[in-house]
């Protein structure tokens, strides 16, 4: 099997170690890859540094041209990427090429948003002693950008932070998750068929335990985290006076209420709880029901759950795949066999077959065990059943997370209840809380994360506003 290079300012290099990717539904080995050596890495970040002033100087056609070079290319090459983060992830073809449908969206908006960079400019002769004064206010970039990526959307979740990261004038380095670097060469390839400066990114699959030593580089100013809270922490902790923008986990709920539209609630939290093989960190985790129409709830859920199609991720049909390994696997089933001990009813799944868990439904589970309170990250949904809307709220709330949450209602005044009162950083109403579109602003509070993306959002999180003011003006 070739050797895949990595991104080394640019250019394709090979160093001294090779890291292997593996298909988690059959072992299968899917590519290999080259790891670069400690000098590999210094050579990428002294080239970003170095490509710093040219980047936030570069003209915005240009930025663009690359942008959308990187759209036609995912667009050209969509199938062969699809499968790729089938075969390194395990996500079934049908959400892989939904992956990267979406990333071509967002490279496509961060495009667009390269051209609307235009500064403000602010009128200060509102004051007798401003007179003649305007002020031009720009964004500037904080500097070279260290991206650390997850596992779960290989592609998409690399591009929220590369996307944004060219949109600004800024150089990136990205660090892939060990199981699943692939994708991001393939990103990697395409961006060297641009423009960009030698510098303006690197990707570099280094093992996480050499993660440290690019994050503490004073070179680096920013550092852009996706994945679990205790790196994510250890991360802001380590560095506390750089940049640190965190994407992290949550046990995202979903509110059915009486007067929701049922089976739609059943279909979408049955698929939301099992997409990815709940390896999303906003897949429904949690469905908190009013108690009046949660029998009637449960009499569709429990069908819905148990028809989706678990199995092979390379079959057209299938919806729910393994997870990334078969540890993650074995470490949700324990959680699950932890809840029932502790008195929680299964009331579909609990089982496992290597990496893949069937998709579980539990009631009654004590929010003392892990499955009540941490994030499970697998094919589990636990149902609480509530008085009304006072005590769903409450329950939602009664997490130390808070990413997104759901609401299935047609009352406007509770959908705008919801969102004032649900401790989170979307609400999402008469829908699960995966839904995202890739322009929204995303991102958490409480332990969830710090900071937001979202192609806009990122660009302001990588930029700092700076004000020119123009003095003596005669005729404004
Ligand atoms: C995440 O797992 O945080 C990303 C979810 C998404 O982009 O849909």
């Amino acid at each position: 099997m070739d050797v895949r290079p990595f991104w080394l300012a640019g250019r394709p290099a090979t160093g001294d170690a090779e890291l292997t990717v593996t298909n988690s539904h059959d072992g299968r080995v899917v590519g290999v890859c080259s790891v670069p050596t400690p000098e590999q890495v210094e050579e990428a970040v002294a080239a970003a540094d170095a490509v710093r002033k040219q980047a936030a100087a570069l003209p915005l056609h240009v930025r663009a041209a690359a942008l959308t070079h990187v759209v036609r290319r995912l667009t050209e090459r969509a199938e062969e990427i699809a499968r790729l983060i089938m075969e390194e992830n395990g996500k079934p073809i049908f959400w892989a090429r939904g992956e990267v449908g979406r990333a071509i969206s967002t490279f496509q908006f961060a495009a667009e948003e390269a051209r609307r960079l235009n500064g403000e400019t602010v009128r200060l002769d509102t004051e007798a002693a401003s007179a003649g004064r305007l002020a031009y206010v720009s964004r500037v970039p904080h500097g070279p950008v260290l991206a650390i990526t997850p596992f779960n959307f290989p592609l998409n979740l690399v591009a929220h932070k590369v996307a944004p990261a060219i949109a600004v004038g800024a150089p990136i380095i990205v660090k892939p998750a060990p199981a699943t670097p692939l994708s991001s060469l393939v990103l990697g390839e395409i961006l060297a068929e641009t423009d960009l400066p030698a510098g303006m990114f690197s990707v570099l699959p280094v093992p996480n335990d050499r993660a440290s030593a690019l994050v503490e580089d004073p070179r680096l100013p920013v550092v852009s985290f996706t994945g679990s809270g205790p790196v994510g922490y250890a991360i802001m902790d380590q560095v506390p006076r750089k940049h640190v923008t965190l994407e992290l986990g949550g046990n995202a709920a979903a509110v059915v209420l009486a007067d929701a539209d049922l089976d739609w609630a059943a279909s979408r939290t049955a698929l939301f709880s099992n997409y990815q093989a709940g390896q999303s960190c906003i897949s429904v985790q949690r469905v908190i029901v009013e108690e009046q129409v949660s029998e009637a709830f449960l009499a569709k859920l429990i069908p819905a759950v148990e028809a989706l199609v678990t199995g092979d991720p390379a079959d057209e049909k299938t919806q729910v795949g393994p997870l990334v390994s078969v540890e993650a696997a074995e470490r949700v089933e324990s959680w699950v066999k932890e809840a029932v001990a502790a008195g929680a009813r299964l009331l579909t799944g609990g089982t496992r077959d290597g990496a893949t868990v069937a998709p579980t439904v539990l009631a009654d589970v004590p929010r003392d065990t892990k499955l009540g309170c941490e994030e499970v990250f697998g094919p589990v949904m636990t149902v609480q059943t509530v008085s009304g809307v006072d005590e769903a709220f409450a329950a939602v709330n009664d997490s130390r997370y808070g990413l997104q949450a759901g609401v299935f209602t047609r009352n406007l005044d509770i959908a705008f209840r919801a969102n004032r009162e649900l401790e989170v950083g979307g609400v999402i109403i008469g829908d699960v809380p995966s839904y995202r579109a890739d322009q929204m602003p995303y991102g958490g509070v409480k332990d969830s994360g710090v900071g937001r993306e979202g192609v806009r959002s990122a660009m302001e999180d990588l930029t700092y506003e700076k004000v020119m003011v123009l003095t003596g003006l005669s005729s404004l």
